[in-house]
């Protein structure tokens, strides 16, 4: 939510260093942009726009070798060039770039009003106008910064810099912020994938910390400080193993298509997983006294998945709760309860929080993500890591099938089965295989412009595929902007079969076990009352108007399940002439509550 992109070191177009690596990062946000240059004259060079950075070409840049950008995701105030980061003080000599929210901002900017003129209806820029004033009573930059970080509540990841000192000075409490380590020079960025064209050298700002990269000497170097007391950390960069073509979007037209494809390697990475750090988990889960799997969105619809498959496989009863209805549930957290968070991000605010929150009832933390060093990561007891790489659409396709993979593991291995568990993976990676072809995406193509202009549709599932038909309500809404509903199928007949008239699609989830004649009979009820029928399924079925089949795949059936509507919901959005990677209103990692 947000992208933070910065630059310090010899090259002297910093500027086209920031640009690129915003549009790297344009997944966190899309509304607007902006970059500061710092260029040797008195006012920083700055440069802000409504829209899409992706659309800048050509842009006339500054000689420059300090510069700081943002990609916006509007929160506090409209999508306008004046909100749009960074924020300059009004002599232009101070820039802010920042990412996050201000909790306490009404009172501050109250309090900052009566001296500064304020320019934009942010949060943010109140942060320009409290370094000013450190500024102006004789602080360093890195000071200011500091003492500006202690007034402000709530999470927050910022970057300054000034057109006196040839510095980058960043804070961080609660939202992301990594320090790319190059050769004699320095990025900060909310995500690693915008400067992985650069280096794969990583350091992770952690909560309540701030780095001081400066040029003083022949070769920049880093600086990192407690906020607390400014005390000096010592940090060894690590090197990390995603690639920059992995995060390109390569002959595919979108990343979400891209990403859909990959999943014939991705679900075999997530199940080539670390007997012993599986069973590890599976020791915790068995001591606990009472599990919680917790996401957001589609993680939160995948923990909903886990506790039916820790409930099929393993009998082992697992709570499913969303990381922003934690709190209700606090108080059966103790030092004896478990939580597995679910999280691709891995810097998901409501997640964390929950996270924090347990943490503090002395709980213990596994975290199933996909980016590591990711605060999530960085805080747990125990990370398995899904391997799905780098996932830039905001849709999430195969981190989503990853963390399904990951979570059979763990209930198979409940009962010494892991083996078992593996095997099925890897079978059902081979059938998606087979699957993802040309033919396939054609006839879920000629589905898609049946129901391109229809205004709701609505998906069942029983058991397993439950959670499924919730997950594919979303996936639908985010990207084709069609009214989409989930439903367990015995509970249409309880209100929701009210919406079914002539010819409204329903997807009924369909798998070969105890639950199929039951799901049968509810689509069955649809038809009867003029519902358009399509079936995902292993078998047809007359009462199918459309059939996308799907192998048997048995517990696996939640991960092939979901692949034919994430195609679905990805046709859609062409059809429909969205952009599927940037859907409106949404930002690939919410780091705000
Ligand atoms: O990074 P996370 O997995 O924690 O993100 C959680 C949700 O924001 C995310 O799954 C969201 O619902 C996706 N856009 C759905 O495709």
């Amino acid at each position: 939510m947000c992208g933070i992109f910065a630059y310090l070191g010899p090259r002297n177009d910093a500027g086209r260093v920031v640009i690129d690596g915003l549009k790297r990062l344009e997944y966190r946000g899309y509304d607007s942009w902006g970059i500061a240059l710092q260029t040797g004259e008195d006012r920083l060079w700055l440069k802000k726009e409504v829209g899409k950075i992706s659309a800048v070409e050509n842009l006339e840049l500054p000689n420059a070798q300090i510069a700081i950008g943002h990609s916006r995701w509007a929160t506090h105030g409209g999508v306008t060039q004046k909100n749009a980061h960074p924020h300059l003080n009004e002599k232009g000599t101070l820039a802010v770039v920042h990412n996050g929210i201000i909790e306490n901002f009404q009172e501050l900017r109250k309090e900052l009003k009566k001296k500064h003129k304020f320019r934009s209806e942010t949060d943010s820029e109140i942060i320009t106008h409290l370094l000013e004033d450190f500024l102006e009573a004789g602080k360093s930059l890195e000071e200011a910064a500091r003492l500006a970080s202690f007034r402000l509540q709530g999470r927050f990841a910022f970057v300054v810099i000034s057109n006196s000192e040839r510095k980058l000075v960043a804070a961080r409490r609660g939202s992301p912020l990594i320090i790319g380590v190059g050769e004699g020079e320095y990025f900060l960025a909310s995500d690693i994938p915008a400067f992985l064209p650069y280096t794969r050298h990583v350091n992770y700002l952690d909560d309540d910390q701030m780095v001081v990269i400066s040029m003083d000497k022949l070769i920049p170097d880093a600086l990192f400080l407690t906020l607390e007391d400014a005390s000096p950390i010592s940090k060894r960069s690590i090197e990390i193993d995603w690639d920059a073509k992995g995060a390109e979007k390569g002959d595919y037209p979108h990343f979400m298509l891209k990403e859909i494809m990959e999943q014939k390697e991705t679900i075999c990475r997530a199940a080539n997983q670390d007997d012993a750090l599986i069973h590890e988990v599976v020791d915790l889960i068995k001591k606990s006294k009472g599990t919680f799997l917790l996401g957001c969105g589609t993680a939160g619809k995948v923990a909903l998945t886990g506790s039916y498959l820790f409930s099929r496989i393993a009998k082992e009863h697992i709570n499913a709760v969303f990381g922003s209805e934690f709190p209700a549930q606090a108080h059966f957290i103790n030092d004896k309860t478990l939580i597995i968070a679910i999280s691709q991000s891995g810097e998901t605010a409501d997640t964390m929080e929950a996270l924090e929150l347990a943490q503090a009832k002395g709980a213990k933390i596994v975290s199933i993500v996909n980016v590591e060093g990711s605060s999530m990561d960085r805080m747990s007891d125990i990370t398995i890591n899904i391997k799905a790489g780098p996932e830039k659409a905001v849709a999430s396709t195969k981190a989503t099938t990853a963390q399904i993979a990951v979570l059979t593991l763990l209930a198979y291995a409940m009962v010494g089965r892991l083996n078992e568990a593996k095997q099925l993976l890897v079978d059902a990676a081979s059938q998606i295989t087979e699957m993802l072809n040309p033919r396939y995406d054609g006839y879920i193509e000629t589905l898609a412009v049946k129901l391109k202009d229809f205004e709701s549709m609505y998906v069942i599932g029983r058991g397993l595929n439950y959670p499924m038909a919730l997950e594919a309500a979303i996936k639908l809404q985010e990207v084709s902007y069609i009214h989409a509903e989930g439903f367990a199928g015995g509970e249409l007949k309880h209100g929701p079969i009210a919406l079914i008239t002539q010819g409204t699609p329903l997807i009924a989830l369909v798998s070969k076990d105890e639950s199929e004649p039951e799901i049968l009979s509810n689509a069955i009820e649809v038809k009867a009352r003029g519902g358009y029928v399509v079936g995902v399924s292993p078998e047809n079925n007359d009462i199918f108007d459309y059939w996308i089949k799907v192998p048997d795949v048995g517990n696996a059936a939640p991960i092939l399940s979901i692949i034919p509507i994430q195609i679905l919901a990805y046709k859609l959005a062409v059809l429909r002439g969205n952009d599927p990677d940037m859907p409106r209103n949404l930002a690939k990692s919410v780091t705000v509550k």
